[in-house]
């Protein structure tokens, strides 16, 4: 004689499964919820975090995205070519403005620094004057091959993006690039500017203008 199935048998594992199913699907966000409140932040970062807020941000901004085109943008920078120029403004062998803050950071916080400020996602923004960033982008391309100006791009990339050792332009202040540019002229940037003064010696302001309006507009 058969027994009747009794009910909760047949029901129990559906609605378990059912549970189960739901669970999954709310499971991925819900852990990422868990981590992002729950996880202990990776010390070194913390410690970037504390100086970026105390001294840094006030000309940097806190995402790296200076407001003002005097400061340099550092969202999205390289963390070895920022952590190298921090020791640079360190030992004086760069000179400016950054000299004073630099000086009690550790070569540890100069690469959490470095790391904190490259992870930031940089901006894209617009260029207005389309015809001048016209003669920008062919510099930064092809170079001036009637002045012995070696295209850009053949060490910065095409992108704009950089290397580990050398720094991405793209999006950057276009004040601040042309500033630069004039300062490897001038060698009043004395870090590393054997190879950068060479080619800054052969731009014209207008190159020197129209190749820093191109970049500030590339992301
Ligand atoms: C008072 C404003 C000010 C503060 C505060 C400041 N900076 Fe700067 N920073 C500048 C200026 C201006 C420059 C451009 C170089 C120069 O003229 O000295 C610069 C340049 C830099 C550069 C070189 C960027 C490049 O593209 O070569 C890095 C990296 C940097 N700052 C990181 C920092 C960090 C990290 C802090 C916090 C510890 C900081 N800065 C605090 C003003 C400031
Ligand atoms: C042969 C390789 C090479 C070429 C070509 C080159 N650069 Fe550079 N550039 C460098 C190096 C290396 C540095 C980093 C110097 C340092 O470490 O301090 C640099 C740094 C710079 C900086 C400073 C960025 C900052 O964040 O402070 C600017 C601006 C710049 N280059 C613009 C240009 C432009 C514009 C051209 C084309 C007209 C160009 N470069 C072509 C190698 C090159």
């Amino acid at each position: 004689m058969h027994e009747p199935i009794p009910e909760s048998v047949v029901i129990k594992p559906i609605i378990a499964a059912l549970v189960a199913s739901v669970g999954l699907l709310a499971a991925p966000s819900f852990a990422q919820a868990q981590k992002a409140a729950a996880a202990p932040q990776n010390p070194q970062l913390a410690r970037a975090q504390e100086i970026v807020n105390g001294r840094c941000s006030l000309c940097h901004g806190a995402e790296g995205e200076s407001a003002s085109p005097i400061f340099p943008r550092l969202a999205g920078q390289h963390p070895e070519y920022i952590a190298k120029q921090l020791a640079d403004f360190k030992s004086g062998r760069r000179k400016g403005t950054m000299n004073d803050q630099v000086q009690e950071l550790t070569e540890e916080e100069m690469k959490a620094l470095g790391v904190f400020f490259g992870d930031k996602k940089p901006k894209a923004y617009t260029v207005s004057d389309q015809d001048l960033a016209a003669v920008g982008r062919y510099i930064y391309h092809k170079g001036n091959t009637y002045s012995g100006v070696a295209a850009c791009a053949s060490c910065h990339g095409a992108t704009g993006d950089g290397t580990d050792q050398l720094p991405r332009l793209a999006g950057q202040h276009a004040a601040y690039i042309e500033g630069q540019l004039k300062d490897f002229n001038k060698r009043e940037r004395t870090n590393d500017n054997a190879v950068m003064h060479a080619i800054a010696s052969k731009l014209t302001e207008l190159e020197m203008r129209a190749v820093s309006v191109y970049l500030s507009g590339k992301l």
